[in-house]
């Protein structure tokens, strides 16, 4: 994980424009927002989902980087004062508290752009017809159908109960959905059979759902401290999540049932497939 986490930084910093060119505060604001801090677990997935595949590296890292533009984009948006209106990102002030609103508005739109630049001036797959096919999945994931659909329904479900059922189909739009392109984009960077594809889907829909489960959790019993955004805000907002649907305790037993799921998803794949189990564990035991 480390050495993927190293790469991950260093090809972000590549990949972002410099923060000396103009217009020198928006870029300041990109890298502010992807740099220093993230988990990187999506570049993870993606990398854990290309050694399956038998994918380069170099392909990997820019399917990894768009996916982690996206992410990073989502967050700035997220703690906007008209979202989840959040002051503490990743152990450092918010992009909007840095930068002031309308610039972190600007720079998270430029960072959804960035990525989708990536993926169409690097190759990534050797058929023309499979790379647009991932630059059509993280469309599709990103947009109305996808998180941004599922960060309405956030939106809209503030302040009321939802049911367990109506929780599941807003997170996995909201985090599920691009943690399933990650994925999916790094087996796209080499070649899978189809049963295979469909396993690493399988596992792939379990960990995505699995791992909003956990943010709820962290959110109700980990500390702003440990977490580098400020705890315990859901219930002082009112958002329905996993903890306030079914309780911390049955909370846990679905995120353990989850991962379950998808050990159970990729157990055919054997050794090919110890990084994804890996990254199974730590999205499910993480503390932060
Ligand atoms: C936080 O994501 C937002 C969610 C989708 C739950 P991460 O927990 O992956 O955030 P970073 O990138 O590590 O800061
Ligand atoms: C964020 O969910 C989902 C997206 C950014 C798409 P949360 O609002 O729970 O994420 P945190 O807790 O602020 O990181
Ligand atoms: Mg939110
Ligand atoms: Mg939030
Ligand atoms: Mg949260």
């Amino acid at each position: 994980m480390g050495r993927v986490q190293v790469r991950m930084e260093a090809a972000l910093a590549r990949l972002l424009p410099q923060a000396q060119v103009a217009p020198a505060r928006l870029h300041a604001a990109m890298r502010y927002a992807t740099l220093e801090g993230g988990k990187r677990v999506r570049p993870l997935l993606a990398f854990a989902a290309g050694d399956v595949a038998g994918a380069a590296a170099e392909r990997l890292e820019i399917a990894a980087a768009a996916v982690e533009l996206i992410h990073a984009y989502s967050l700035v948006h997220d703690d906007l004062p008209c979202m989840d209106n959040d002051v503490l990102r990743r152990g450092k002030p918010t992009a909007h508290v840095e930068f002031g609103e309308a610039t972190a508005l600007l720079a998270g739109d430029a960072l959804q752009s960035l990525a989708f630049q990536l993926l169409a001036e690097h190759r990534l797959a050797d058929d023309p017809h499979a790379q647009l096919e991932m630059v059509r999945t993280l469309a599709t994931v990103a947009g109305s159908r996808g998180m941004v659909g599922g960060q309405q329904i956030d939106l809209e479900a503030t302040g009321t109960a939802l049911s367990v059922p109506a929780l599941e189909f807003m997170h996995i739009h909201k985090t599920g959905a691009l943690i399933r392109a990650a994925v999916a984009l790094g087996a796209a960077c080499g070649t899978l059979q189809e049963a295979e594809r469909r396993s690493l889907d399988r596992y792939a829909k379990a960990v995505g759902l699995a791992f909003q489960v956990v943010d709820d959790i962290l959110d109700y019993d980990a500390s702003t401290a440990t977490l580098g955004k400020t705890a315990g805000k859901d219930a002082k907002q009112g958002k329905p999540t996993y903890v306030s649907a079914m309780g911390i305790i049955r909370a846990r037993e679905m995120a353990e049932s989850l991962r379950a799921q998808a050990l159970a998803a990729v157990q055919a794949l054997g050794s090919r497939a110890g990084r994804l189990v890996s990254l199974a564990d730590f999205i499910v035991l993480r503390k932060f």
